[in-house]
């Protein structure tokens, strides 16, 4: 038995129904892989007594899971309507210039992807970014090359 399949069990027990532990165990796998490949969905299907279909229709609606592959870090920026009435935009072409990227992509050598997201729920402290999942707020244009140094410097890279 894998040892992704066994922690599964382990979420699963918490619930009533092994279905009900679709999301944590989708979340164990991503933890795995740094994605969500094929073989993802399979082994959560089969440690839940699920279609691997039915896995990846869950998982295709979560912003937070990852269908293709990622860089070593992510960089989301809200664009929502609060994070966008103080600068979101311009923020995020300020990404989008350090890195060389546009949004959705991920730097050649694979340190840095970069995306945009839905309300994070920070929305007095725009334009929210979360760096690796951590919020930084607010980031304004010109704190944007000091934190893409910073994502340099973990990688050797970006
Ligand atoms: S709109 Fe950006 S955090 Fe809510």
């Amino acid at each position: 038995m894998s040892e992704l399949r066994d922690e599964i069990h382990a979420v699963a027990r918490r619930y009533p129904a092994r279905r009900s532990a679709v999301i944590p165990a989708l979340r164990l796998a991503q933890e795995r892989y740094g994605w969500l490949p094929p073989e993802a969905f399979r082994e959560v299907a089969a440690a839940l007594d699920l279609t691997p279909a039915y896995c990846k229709s869950v998982a295709s609606f979560y912003d937070m899971f990852h269908l293709e592959p990622v860089g070593a870090h992510t960089v989301e920026i809200c664009t929502n309507v609060s994070c966008a009435l103080v600068g979101a935009q311009r923020t995020l072409e300020a990404f989008e210039r350090e890195l060389g990227i546009r949004a959705g992509e991920t730097t050649r050598d694979g340190a840095v992807s970069l995306r945009t997201i839905e309300c994070a729920g920070g929305c007095g402290w725009g334009p929210v970014v979360a760096v690796d999942h951590r919020y930084r707020e607010p980031v304004r244009p010109e704190d944007v090359p000091a934190i893409v140094g910073e994502l340099r410097r973990t990688t050797g890279g970006a």
